[in-house]
């Protein structure tokens, strides 16, 4: 396996300690956890989705374990505009806040609330299970480029999370690149569900949900690399990484950075553990390993 130089590198317009960072949604709720992981070794941290009005999310079970990953189904539980006082423990780090809204002038909206803490806004236009929300707005191009474009100019670096759950993410990145996004962030999870055959019902409150984990990392690296043949803003590869050559995977295919989630919930100190693993003083330039395995 290679390593690369350590130190920190700008991606999408974003100061990142490394190239490594935590995935929305997973302990990204509050200061305190967002802290200790950038503590842990993260080269930055992306929070849990906020939006325009608090929500509780779906009814339980709101997640279930499955071979190679998790299905979950919360659905975008926030306190929206509150969050603003969990930022203050992590004030000048590399925090970049997942904003959702149901339109355009939503996402400004929820955007504006965070204009002058955040480091970046990560765009939730993916989530698969909340209607009005997420991948209801990010399977139709037009609407993604809107989006951005509305975020985008409060003049703070947007990054655009991407549902795979579409039939060409070619065509919804190239959208959120024309809506002047500084990086495209894939994938979200894959639409998923298990049944009870004992109760001979659907397991999820919601009945599905989005699969993460290690199960999806193969799709998440198809995806990396049509997205890097057809856009030309930084990809950041998000989906199933728990190794620092998964990390390398990704970026051959075409990431510039790599976003962790599922792989914390069984290693808090993954960061540091594969930071350990993946930079070395004699590493190699990340620019000569990003997209590699093209051509
Ligand atoms: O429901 C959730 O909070 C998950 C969001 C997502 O998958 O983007």
């Amino acid at each position: 396996m290679c390593t690369l130089l350590p130190g920190p590198v700008e991606i999408g317009g974003v100061r990142l300690k490394n190239h490594l960072l935590l995935a929305a949604g997973i302990l990204g709720s509050t200061g305190a956890s967002l802290a200790r992981i950038l503590r842990s070794g993260a080269g930055g941290v992306v929070t849990k989705s906020i939006g325009p009005r608090p929500m509780e999310g779906h009814p339980g079970p709101c997640l279930v374990v499955v071979d190679g990953g998790v299905v979950n189904a919360m659905g975008l539980p926030n306190p929206s505009a509150d969050f603003i006082n969990e930022l203050t423990a992590v004030r000048g780090e590399p925090v970049v806040v997942s904003v959702f809204g149901g339109a355009p002038e939503e996402f400004a909206s929820v955007a504006e609330w965070f204009r002058d803490v955040a480091a970046g806004f990560e765009l939730n236009l993916s989530c698969p299970h909340a209607e009005g929300y997420g991948a209801s707005l990010g399977s139709d191009p037009d609407l993604v480029e809107e989006c951005t474009r509305a975020v985008r100019s409060l003049g703070v670096p947007t990054w655009v999370k991407l549902t795979p759950n579409v039939t060409d993410i070619a065509t919804i990145g190239a959208a959120a690149e024309r809506g002047g996004a500084d990086a495209i962030v894939a994938i979200n999870t894959v639409k998923a569900m298990r049944i009870s055959t004992s109760l001979r019902r659907p397991v999820l409150g919601n009945r599905f949900g989005g699969l993460s984990g290690s199960a999806i990392f193969p799709i998440a690296v198809r995806c990396v690399y049509d997205l890097y043949e057809a856009c030309s803003i930084p990809i950041i590869g998000c989906g199933g990484v728990s190794s620092a050559d998964n990390v390398l995977e990704m970026m051959m295919a075409g990431a510039s950075a790599v976003e962790i989630g599922s792989a914390v919930l069984a290693d808090i100190g993954i960061f540091g553990r594969i930071a350990g693993e993946l930079y070395a003083s004699d590493g190699a330039d990340a620019r000569e390993i990003v997209g590699c395995a093209h051509g």
